[in-house]
């Protein structure tokens, strides 16, 4: 079987062959690009040649981008996600189009990586008709084409995510499913941004596996979009054509092709291995903390995929420049490291371990051969971030152990104090006193939110007064759910319109509560709609900053103020989006703190919603 060297050469030779020009991955810092943090596809460095730009190199250009997802850090721990990976590209700027294209990726999957036809789905553009674009009988009639010259069946179906698979291999989905631009669907696109619709390619696993039965989503219809794991999307025919003006939708001066496809996940796939940390790209990790942790892989899954991402990723972006820090791109390694070391005391490693995986993951890129060369320099930088954080823990062990032999128990009040001054984790709490064979008193998750939530109360009626509006609980979750109403905000004004303004709010660890002026109850649709608009702004990864400007200009600015009145003429103005191209999504006074990237929040719920006086509705959303 291949390994992932070989499958980058090949996908990469067989674009050669069809005249495209080979170009090097560029860094995950996009150069000269300040509206992102990150390379999170592999379009992002070729966007200007989409928009017609001539490249030096021609109109058929591929190859493997190295990409970091940084919204994706909560969702490491199944099967297939992961937050660095190698995306493999070939784009037409203006060359061939939707036909060549989908006979090409057909073929080399089929033909080239010898994946049985049978086991391949697609979806396909839906239309949108408020968009005036239409939905994409062309694509369909390919892919039927193609599927019949295997003789493999290609029923077209629609509604899957409701009615599920159906017999089908062909699948329109609702809505802006198979859209893709870089701010996601088509209302999120600021001007001058370049999409179209997509084709979606889906390996499937086998309904014998149990993946869907043995899913939280066993009571629903099993479709391809479904995340139980049986089946994983390996690649994206983009049909990059369209460019968001003033005016609504417009042709771009070229047809171009977007194609992008997981190289971890397609060695998945070629290995019938459902499990894309199984593959080489993780194994030399995997091993290594197997042996150091005296732990098996297969029964700690989650511990091991956390770290054996994170890790990569880390080493990945520091070769690249980034170092931990509080802000920006480094604030994410300094994450992914502090995950790392989390989740390595729940695989029993409390010594430091992280310098090593520098020099293993260089030498599982000899593709990428700088990493190799830093391997030291970057084994350092894990190393004291490593370090400072285990210092903290240790200081919060101290206490932790002074106070428990007083106390004789592990209170909610012990552990507030503890992750208060040393910020010691409530878990890392838990664990120690059940380590050490000490009560927990009842409900102690319950207390410990509790006066959290007091706490934060009172800090806040306390800087409220000060006219600081400053948040006094820092903690991250928190923050989260700070920047989440705004978030709210923000999408409750865009789908009810701008009368929607906010009456109040209230945070605690586990939800946000927020009572708005509407004047009937949300429909379920429209429930839906506000929770899928801030879901995607979070996956759009939006930059959130922070101005200080005189109250007057702020409003002028548009930013929304709640109890305007109220704050002094120096006020701070958070912005989610790209301020300076003035295409914001949210601005609004407030003390913060916020994230710094809504990437960061992960995903959202809504839970409830009610009446909570005349004319003001109250909703309540939570973190997932
Ligand atoms: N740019 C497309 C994607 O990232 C191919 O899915």
């Amino acid at each position: 079987m291949i390994n992932s060297s070989q499958l980058r050469r090949q996908y990469l030779d067989f674009f050669a062959n069809l005249n495209h020009a080979i170009i090097p991955s560029s860094p995950l810092v996009p150069e000269n690009d300040p509206t992102t943090l990150f390379t999170s596809s592999g379009m992002q460095p070729i966007v200007p040649y989409l928009l017609g730009a001539k490249h030096p190199q021609g109109k058929r250009i591929a190859n493997s981008q190295k990409c970091f997802r940084s919204q994706d850090i909560e969702e490491v721990g199944d099967n297939r996600h992961t937050t660095f990976f190698e995306m493999l590209g070939n784009w037409s700027l203006g060359d061939y189009f939707k036909e060549e294209q989908l006979k090409w990726i057909f073929e080399f999957l089929v033909d080239e990586l010898k994946l049985d036809p049978a086991k391949l789905y697609v979806t396909v553009y839906g239309g949108d008709q408020s968009l005036g674009i239409p939905r994409d009988d062309q694509a369909t009639e390919l892919w039927q084409k193609l599927f019949a010259s295997r003789d493999v069946e290609a029923k077209v179906v629609e509604q899957a995510q409701e009615k599920g698979l159906q017999n089908g291999r062909i699948f329109f989905y609702e809505g802006a499913t198979n859209w893709w631009s870089r701010a996601g669907q088509p209302a999120n696109m600021p001007i001058g941004e370049p999409g179209g619709p997509d084709s979606e390619i889906f390996y499937d696993f086998g309904e014998e596996r149990g993946f869907h039965k043995q899913s939280v989503f066993a009571d629903q219809p099993c479709h391809v979009n479904c995340d139980c794991g049986r089946f994983l999307e390996i690649g994206n025919s983009v049909f990059m054509q369209y460019l968001k003006t003033e005016q609504g939708f417009e042709p771009l001066p070229q047809l171009n092709i977007d194609f992008g496809g997981g190289l971890e996940r397609m060695l998945a796939a070629i290995h019938n291995e459902p499990d894309v940390f199984k593959i080489d790209l993780f194994l030399p990790i995997i091993e290594y903390l197997e042996e150091i942790s005296g732990k098996k892989y297969q029964e700690n899954t989650t511990a091991f995929r956390v770290i054996a991402d994170h890790m990569r990723a880390a080493v990945m972006l520091i070769a690249d420049g980034v170092l931990p820090d509080n802000k920006d791109q480094g604030y994410f390694v300094r994450r992914l490291i502090r995950r790392s070391v989390r989740y390595g005391r729940q695989l029993n490693i409390t010594q430091p371990f992280l310098k090593k995986i520098a020099e293993l993951v260089g030498k599982i890129y000899p593709e990428y051969p700088h990493v190799l060369l830093k391997a030291d320099t970057i084994g350092q930088a894990l190393h004291h971030e490593e370090q400072k954080f285990l210092q903290t823990l240790v200081r919060g062990l101290q206490e932790f152990e002074k106070q428990i032999i007083i106390e004789k128990e592990l209170t909610g009040q012990l552990a507030f104090t503890l992750y208060e001054t040393y910020g010691f984790p409530l878990e890392l709490s838990i664990e120690e006193a059940e380590h050490k064979n000490f009560p927990l008193s009842a409900k102690i998750k319950e207390d410990f939110q509790n006066i959290k939530t007091q706490h934060a109360e009172e800090s806040r009626t306390a800087s409220t007064g000060m006219f600081k509006g400053g948040l006094a609980d820092h903690s991250e979750v928190t923050i989260k759910y700070h920047t989440a109403t705004h978030l709210l905000h923000s999408a409750l004004r865009k789908i009810l319109g701008n009368h929607v303004e906010q009456k109040g709010s209230n945070i605690n660890g586990e939800r946000l509560r927020f009572d708005f002026t509407h004047h009937q109850a949300l429909t379920e649709q429209e429930k839906q709609q506000v929770e899928q608009q801030i879901n995607e702004w979070i996956g759009a990864d939006l930059p959130v900053t922070k101005q200080v400007m005189n109250k007057n200009e702020a409003l002028e600015k548009g930013a929304l103020a709640f109890f305007a009145e109220k704050y002094p003429d120096e006020v701070n103005v958070y912005t989610i989006g790209l301020d300076p191209q003035n295409d914001w999504i949210s601005k609004e006074l407030c003390g913060g703190p916020h994230v710094v990237n809504t990437g960061e929040i992960g995903r959202v719920k809504i839970v409830k919603e009610k009446s909570a006086a005349a004319g003001v509705r109250r909703l309540y959303l939570q973190l997932t």
